[in-house]
């Protein structure tokens, strides 16, 4: 695959900051729609139901956001072995290393973990059957709804997601200000707003994503029938 990677380290870096935006709005679109589930069993498998009617196309967009998650990461080794031998690459502004945030620092353990969180996530929801006993909630079948609520009853496997929210939300933290920084937008006028926006945009984007956990798992533990909006997976509405 080498082939496919430039030769300029500053290109490299621009490719990388291209590809992780686009994985960033992934990132707000699946958000958004993960965040029916607060409306119920009905709204949730609606929407899910929804995206798989439109197949062919989906099947093509969850193909090149594989191939881009792919090459963000490869070329993202690669430039991690490049500039061991090679420093220091050029940035349009330079930073010192005693500059760099905690989230930068972090940057080499928040990718890796991703990686795990994503291929341990598509096994729970995406490669995992959306029927029987695992989508039952208060003795009824609830499908990809019940499929995910039932798995935050589990107090491990919430953790491990608002952990790994964590991740993802630091990773965008400096992501998106390496994106700005590569492209020479990140200059002394803009840097600090650029700084705080990109501070506040993963913060939402952690705190959104994680309260799916917390909610699913006080409901498993502490909702009352009255509470949990089980609705009935009725295949005719959806
Ligand atoms: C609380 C957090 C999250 C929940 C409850 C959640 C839920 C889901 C569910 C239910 C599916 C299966 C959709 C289907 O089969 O129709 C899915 C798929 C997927 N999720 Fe998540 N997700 C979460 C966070 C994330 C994050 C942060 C990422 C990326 C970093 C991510 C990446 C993906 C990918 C790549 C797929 C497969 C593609 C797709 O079906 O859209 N998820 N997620």
């Amino acid at each position: 695959m080498s082939f496919l990677v430039p030769k300029s380290l500053i290109r490299i870096k621009q490719i990388i900051a291209v590809t992780g935006l686009f994985l960033i709005f992934f990132v707000v679109a699946h958000l958004a729609g993960n965040l029916t589930f607060f409306a119920g069993a009905d709204v949730f498998n609606g929407y899910a139901k929804k995206l798989q009617n439109m197949r062919p196309f989906l099947n093509f967009f969850e193909f090149v956001l594989f191939l881009i998650f792919i090459f963000h990461m490869y070329l993202t080794v690669f430039l991690i072995i490049r500039k061991r031998k090679v420093r220091p690459v050029k940035y349009s502004v330079q930073k010192s290393s005693a500059q760099r945030s905690f989230s930068s620092r972090l940057m080499t353990l928040t990718g890796p973990i991703i990686f795990i969180y994503i291929v341990l996530h598509l096994l729970d929801y995406t490669f995992s059957s959306h029927e029987g006993q695992a989508t039952v909630v208060n003795g009824k079948s609830l499908g990809l709804y019940g499929l995910v609520f039932n798995s935050f009853s589990s107090l491990r496997h919430s953790l491990w997601y608002i952990f790994s929210m964590v991740a993802v939300g630091l990773h965008l933290d400096h992501g998106f200000q390496s994106f700005f920084q590569t492209f020479g937008i990140y200059s002394s006028k803009y840097g600090g707003f650029l700084k705080k926006f990109s501070r506040i945009f993963s913060i939402c984007i952690t705190l959104s994503y994680v309260t799916i956990p917390i909610y699913a798992y006080f409901l498993n533990h502490y909702g009352n029938d009255q509470v949990i909006k089980v609705g009935v997976l009725d295949e005719s509405k959806l």
